[in-house]
């Protein structure tokens, strides 16, 4: 991994990504430090491809999203997404534009469980990919702002949408208009991530829902997180329709999974469904 003290002119695209795998969990980082991890152009096309490459690897059953150095994001490169992009026109802002929600889209649909891992300063842009991930934990040292207001914009790029879905509609609105930072503690209380602990303790914590991850059936993992985003935009009958769909559409992909749990349950009373998950191996070897 690259020292913090090269400078993003000599960081190379590739290196502005840093990846690795281990035990069926992907950590993957914001890795320019030197600049608070903010999003570049250049940092938003090397993400999408590492997300791409890892997506369907069997190594990695879990994703984790974290930052290098001090910050998670310190949202967009106000120099090379802003700046440089708009006296570049139009076409070419729009361009930095779809780089950036390409993959904060692609991470909310994203095939395997998803975690972010807040170690620090998250801001304006950075809502966008802390909401794509399913989880959030985050260091009580963390620092979360839509600070675009203190520099005379909106939270665009969704940022006020995320605002609005995970807040209720008295703290975004004072959390946009006002542009002050909350720490990791008021975020977990406020809902934006799920929980908050002192920083020296968060990777293992990250890496203990992990692994909880890991041993649930993956099929249903996909068709429970894809519901869950789904359904909160649907009336209470377009949502039973829709899961009952998704339950059959994940059958067709994995019907030998339940099966294997409600006999585990009912004739093996080999576990309680109530209390944690079915042993998988055991699906495993009675299709080999
Ligand atoms: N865009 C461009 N450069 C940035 C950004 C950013 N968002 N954030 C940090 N940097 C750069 C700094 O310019 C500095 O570069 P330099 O070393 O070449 O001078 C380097 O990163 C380090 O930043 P410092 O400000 O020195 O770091 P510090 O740890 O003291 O402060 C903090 C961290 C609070 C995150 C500060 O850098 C900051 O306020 N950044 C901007 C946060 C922000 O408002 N982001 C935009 C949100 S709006 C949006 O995303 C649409």
């Amino acid at each position: 991994m690259s020292s913090q003290k090269t400078t993003t002119a000599e960081r190379s695209e590739a290196d502005s990504v840093a990846c690795e795998v281990g035990d069926g969990i992907a950590w993957v980082k914001f890795n320019r430090p030197e600049k608070r991890n903010c999003m570049n152009p250049k940092l938003n096309r090397q993400m999408l491809r590492v997300l791409d490459e890892l997506e369907f690897r069997p190594d990695v059953g879990v994703l984790v999203l974290t930052g290098e150095g001090t910050a998670w994001s310190a949202g967009m490169d106000l120099k090379e997404y802003f700046r440089e992009t708009e006296a570049r026109g139009l076409g070419a802002t729009r361009a930095a534009q779809r780089e950036a929600y390409a993959w904060w889209r692609r991470l909310r649909w994203y095939q395997k469980p998803t975690i972010a891992m807040v170690n620090g300063w998250c801001f304006g842009g950075g809502y966008g990919p802390l909401f794509a991930c399913d989880l959030a934990f985050a260091a009580e040292e963390a620092q979360f702002g839509l600070s675009e207001i203190n520099w005379g914009i909106l939270p665009g790029g969704g940022a006020t949408k995320v605002a609005r879905e995970l807040l209720s509609f008295r703290r975004a609105m004072y959390h946009a208009l006002m542009g002050e930072t909350i720490d990791g503690r008021t975020a977990a209380e406020w809902g934006m991530v799920n929980e908050a602990l002192p920083l020296a303790k968060l990777r293992d914590r990250v890496e203990q829902v992990a692994r909880a991850l890991l041993e649930k059936n993956p099929v249903a993992l996909k068709a429970a997180k894809d519901a869950i985003r789904r359904v909160s935009e649907m009336t209470y009958e377009n949502a039973e329709d829709y899961l009952i769909r998704a339950q059959e559409a994940a059958n067709s992909f994995d019907n030998e999974g339940r099966k294997e749990a409600i006999k585990q349950f009912i004739d093996d009373k080999s576990y309680k469904p109530g209390l944690g998950a079915y042993d998988k191996s055991k699906q495993a070897r009675s299709e080999r």
